[in-house]
């Protein structure tokens, strides 16, 4: 039995998808830009997917661009802002994916963009308040980026708070929605946002393809130049095949999403039943109570046992993620966990699931784990 527990770092491609990739990849070749009949229908196919992905969100057509995905979008949202909207700070947090780090790192040399971080709990949850006063004491156009739940320990962040922080301040507001895409509902319109964007393979459509939405009024010039694809925006013959599977891959998300969510969540509180009815000393990180349903991380006691743990699961057939707080600064651990201040003598592992899941491979993990870690009959014995 192999069981994949790693669907945070990428799901498999739905099947549905698949066939209609593989429809468009028979049938259609023309580079979109070609004004012949090739050329148009292929124009006709990236359109229509634009505006499933908008009708998703509840955006307008123009205000989304196809993207390599969630890295380039959020360098787009960032980098953009600076050039072209004036933008001299940003606000963001030290959990946010490299993504949006090692951007915000590079603007700060590169650009002289002041950055601040905005303090987290324990639990992963950012302290609104200080938010608010950041943006108070400063007249310094601003951009806040700060993610929409976090890929490591599952904590969400109250977006429409931020938002009205943002309204109230008259901040940009960009967020990584990377991995609540296609897994919590996203209205833009509601939502007052400036950017936000997405990957496909994060709910079961090809890696390599994303995008990004700008709001109308927010109005940034071309991030690759070279081409008048994208509405100028973004140079290069589009990735096709890359962009129906994506349209596709959200669609089928967003109609199902109540009912997968519902299943993943049983899944994950089956499996925390179950760790801690089985081990000893078990802590999950991150907030439990508004958390990413797909991802349950888990921070197993130290013992010698557990050190190989990553290895002997792969090697019993599970795939999961590790990641670890790192204090010697040997060994690269996770930020997300240095950044909640996490133990780093435990072990933590990253299960993170998908509507293909099932419980028989929930207590398949558990049967593997008892020859891994310190059972509770073992402590009894
Ligand atoms: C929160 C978050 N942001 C951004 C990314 C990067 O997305 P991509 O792999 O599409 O560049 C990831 C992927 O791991 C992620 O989890």
């Amino acid at each position: 039995m192999r069981v994949y527990f790693d669907n945070a770092a990428t799901t498999p491609l739905d099947p549905i998808v698949i066939e209609a990739m593989t429809k468009v990849m028979q049938e259609n070749f023309g580079n979109p830009s070609s004004i012949h009949r090739e050329g148009r229908t292929s124009r006709s196919i990236i359109e229509k997917a634009r505006k499933v992905i908008a009708k998703c969100i509840n955006a307008s057509i123009g205000e989304v661009f196809f993207t390599s995905g969630g890295t380039e979008s959020s360098n787009m949202a960032l980098k953009c802002s600076v050039r072209d909207l004036g933008v001299q700070r940003i606000i963001t947090s030290q959990m946010e994916h490299h993504c949006v780090l090692h951007t915000v790192e590079s603007l700060e040399k590169s650009d002289g963009v002041v950055v601040e971080y905005v303090n987290i709990d324990t639990c992963g949850r950012i302290d609104y308040d200080q938010l608010n006063s950041l943006l108070e004491n400063s007249d310094k156009k601003t951009l806040v980026s700060l993610m929409h739940a976090n890929n490591e320990i599952g904590t969400v962040m109250n977006m429409d708070k931020i938002s009205e922080i943002c309204q109230v301040h008259d901040a940009l507001f960009h967020s990584d929605t990377v991995q609540t895409m296609g897994h919590f509902p996203i209205d833009v319109d509601k939502l007052k946002i400036n950017f936000l964007t997405g990957a496909a393979h994060k709910f079961h459509g090809p890696k390599g393809v994303g995008f990004i939405y700008i709001n109308g009024e927010t109005q940034i010039k071309p991030y690759i130049d070279g081409g008048a694809q994208e509405r100028n925006m973004r140079g290069g013959t589009e990735n096709f095949y890359g962009i129906v599977g994506l349209a596709k891959a959200l669609e089928l998300a967003v109609e199902k999403m109540e009912e997968k969510h519902r299943h993943i969540d049983g899944l994950r509180q089956y499996l925390k039943n179950k760790l801690v009815e089985n081990f000893e000393d078990i802590q999950f990180n991150g907030c439990q109570e508004n958390y990413l349903y797909t991802v349950l991380s888990v921070s197993f006691p130290p013992h010698p046992k557990s050190d190989m743990m990553m290895l002997n699961l792969d090697i019993s057939g599970i795939s999961a993620s590790g990641g670890s707080a790192c204090s010697s600064g040997a060994e690269k651990g996770s930020h997300v966990l240095e950044s909640i201040q996490a133990t780093t003598d435990r072990k933590t592992i990253r299960f993170s699931f998908s509507h293909f899941n099932t419980k028989e491979e929930v207590d398949f993990l558990i049967e593997k784990l008892k020859s891994m870690i310190v059972t509770k009959k073992e402590v009894l014995a």
